[in-house]
């Protein structure tokens, strides 16, 4: 069974490739490398690198490959940079997408997994999340994945497609193995931030706001480790090899927890003080996203199995301390030059 892995050199990308591996699906990764890593591609896939809104590019890989499902991560994600580039992540996300869909109806590959997020929902009304929930984006990033969503639905109206889409709440941790983990840059995310301080790579944690109506004033979020969400796209192909209807799924432990919490839970794995400072609110950050994934475990059987936040610090941590600079400085080049490229 031969999965096709986009924008599998990216963060949650490259750890579904790694559980897809070992549940031994044969994968086969495409990334532009633009914001991912070829050190975080799995050395037992095969790796392409291109961008999937070149269509000569994709439909090559159609050609070359027996692909029986498309899992689709490739897109711009940064809610920051979303606001003061608007244009790009519509031109990335949305024109990839469209390229994508139609070199997969004319090559009839019908069943593809959607890499989606909670951005779609922007302020819930309700608290925990319902995938029936309104969806009123408050960024432009969950703007063109809610778009990218729609754009998979018509398609698979029009032509022989069925699709999945994942709604990801706070994605988080790091492979076990601490061979690969969270990098972004600039960095953005809470934890990788937190053990940055930790790592003596900055002085102080902010805290966007403590004003907030919440239990202990700071902002909550539901933290989901990346390796449940990857199985969670192992069990969403396995759905939809079985003959599965379009569905869409919430992935969250369904468990809030606060920036003052996270904070603490690092201190104690750290060991270090991580000295915090209270900022102005971030615009755009609603109080508390929590998920009801309800859905996802009744139908696709999902079970987190790392929904402990000591669990998730220590599996980040494991890997920030032995990466403190990410990839980038980290490329070890005699295990790059035999990763087994094809
Ligand atoms: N935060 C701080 N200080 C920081 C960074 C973050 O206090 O330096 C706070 C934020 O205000 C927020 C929480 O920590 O309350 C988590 O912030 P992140 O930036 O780590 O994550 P977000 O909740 O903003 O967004 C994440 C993903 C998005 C996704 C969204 C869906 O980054 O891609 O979850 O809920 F869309």
């Amino acid at each position: 069974m031969a999965i096709l892995v986009l924008g599998g050199a990216g963060y949650i990308g490259s750890h579904t490739v790694y559980e897809l591996i070992d549940a031994s699906y044969d994968v086969v990764v495409v990334d532009n490398l633009e914001t991912g890593y070829l050190q975080a591609v799995h050395p037992k896939c095969r790796f392409y690198q291109g961008d999937i809104r070149n269509r000569d590019f994709i439909d090559s890989i159609f050609n070359a490959e027996a692909i029986d499902g498309v899992i689709h991560f490739a897109a711009n994600s940064l809610v920051g940079e979303s606001m003061s580039h608007p244009l790009k992540y519509y031109d990335n996300n949305l024109c990839g997408t469209k390229v994508l869909l139609e070199s997969m109806v004319a090559h009839n590959i019908n069943r593809i997994v959607f890499s989606s997020t909670a951005a779609i929902y922007g302020e819930p009304e309700q608290v925990p999340i319902v995938e029936s929930a309104p969806a009123h984006p408050t960024n432009c990033y969950g703007e063109t994945k809610l778009a990218m969503e729609r754009m998979i639905h018509w398609t698979s109206f029009a032509h022989d497609l069925k699709f999945v889409c994942l709604r990801y709440f706070n994605a988080c941790g790091a492979h076990f193995s601490g061979e690969i983990g969270e990098a972004h840059n600039p960095e953005s995310h809470l934890i990788p931030l937190i053990l940055q301080v930790s790592n003596g790579k900055r002085s102080e944690i902010s805290i966007f706001g403590n004003n907030y109506n919440t239990k202990d004033g700071t902002c909550i979020r539901d933290y989901v480790h990346v390796t449940d969400l990857a199985q969670a796209h192992i069990l969403a192909l396995d759905y939809l090899i079985k003959g599965g209807d379009n569905a869409i799924f919430n992935l969250g432990n369904g468990i809030g927890f606060s920036v003052n919490e996270v904070i603490e839970t690092a201190r104690r794995i750290t060991g270090h003080p991580i000295p915090a400072k209270v900022v102005p609110r971030r615009p755009g950050d609603p109080a508390k996203l929590v998920a009801s994934s309800q859905r996802a475990r009744d139908i696709l059987g999902w079970k987190p199995q790392f929904s402990d936040l000591e669990v998730i610090i220590s599996s980040a941590w494991k890997w920030h301390k032995s990466h403190p600079d990410g990839f980038q400085d980290n490329v070890n080049v005699v295990a790059l030059q035999n990763k087994s490229w094809e």
